[in-house]
């Protein structure tokens, strides 16, 4: 165990309110941990801006949550890895552990039928994506679709119809891809995974929907453990503290409610 550090909280960012789903799993998964969750939302959104914006901000969301003192970094946005985790890799010798489209249990489970995966526009433009595209296309019919906009509505704490008619417009009613023939959704963006209701009265019942979250905990729990991080029994603070970069009195209060929300979606 690596006494000075296994105390420290885990830092987690998102461009806005989207990782509070990745975070509830991790407070699941590890309730004896504490975690710093910083909202970028002088920077939301993310997934409409450029490779070298993003580089910039997720650095200097990682610098901030670095200067708190924190023993691993989480970054808990697919935009944000996809365009930035080699290059804040690069700065920081702590564990720094991101998300990508849950592609391959996707394929592993569900394989047979069309897998859709809604994400952002740069992460599906970028390489890491593309490589993983072309890794599992061959075994199954893969189809990227970006969703500009759609965290942003999300944020926006939008009434489900209003949600229903954003996917309709993105994705279509049925008529553009078959809906029988989709046997799985991946949700690439962690926005998306507090409207997965919705999406699934678009797309329909017999598709499964799949996101990174629980991968991404296990993932970030064995990295603790392989590193002599974890937290001490007696740990002194455990739990969950939040911080933007946006206004606090309008951004905190937000994160606590799609916190409650998130908790409530993995006690259904
Ligand atoms: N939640 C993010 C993701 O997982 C980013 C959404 C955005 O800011 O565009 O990709």
């Amino acid at each position: 165990m690596n006494n000075n550090l296994n105390n420290l909280p885990i830092g987690v960012f998102d461009s806005g309110i989207g990782g509070i789903s990745l975070l509830a799993e991790m407070v699941r998964t590890m309730p004896g941990e504490h975690f710093l969750y910083l909202s970028d939302s002088a920077n939301v959104p993310y997934g409409t801006k450029n490779r070298e914006c993003i580089r910039e901000v997720s650095l200097a969301a990682a610098r901030l949550l670095f200067a708190k003192g924190i023993k691993a970094l989480v970054v808990a946005c697919n935009t944000a890895t996809s365009a930035a985790i080699t290059y804040i890799r690069e700065q920081y010798e702590m564990p720094v552990i991101g998300m990508e489209p849950a592609i391959k249990p996707a394929v592993e489970k569900n394989g047979k039928g069309k897998i859709i995966v809604l994400a952002t526009p740069l992460t599906l433009k970028e390489n890491k994506f593309n490589d993983l595209f072309r890794r599992f296309n061959c075994s199954a019919e893969i189809i990227p679709i970006p969703c500009p906009g759609f965290a942003e509505l999300i944020e926006s704490e939008a009434q489900p119809e209003v949600i229903r008619e954003y996917l309709i417009h993105i994705i279509g009613d049925g008529s553009r891809v078959n809906f029988n023939e989709v046997s799985t959704v991946v949700l690439g963006c962690t926005h998306y995974c507090f409207v997965r209701d919705e999406i699934s009265r678009v797309v329909g019942p017999q598709a499964v929907i799949i996101d990174g979250t629980e991968g991404t905990a296990r993932h970030v729990m064995r990295t603790l453990e392989a590193g002599g991080l974890v937290a001490a029994e007696n740990s002194p603070k455990r739990g969950v503290e939040f911080l933007t970069t946006g206004d606090p009195d309008c951004v905190i209060p937000l994160c606590e409610r799609f916190f409650d929300k998130a908790l409530g979606m993995l006690n259904k």
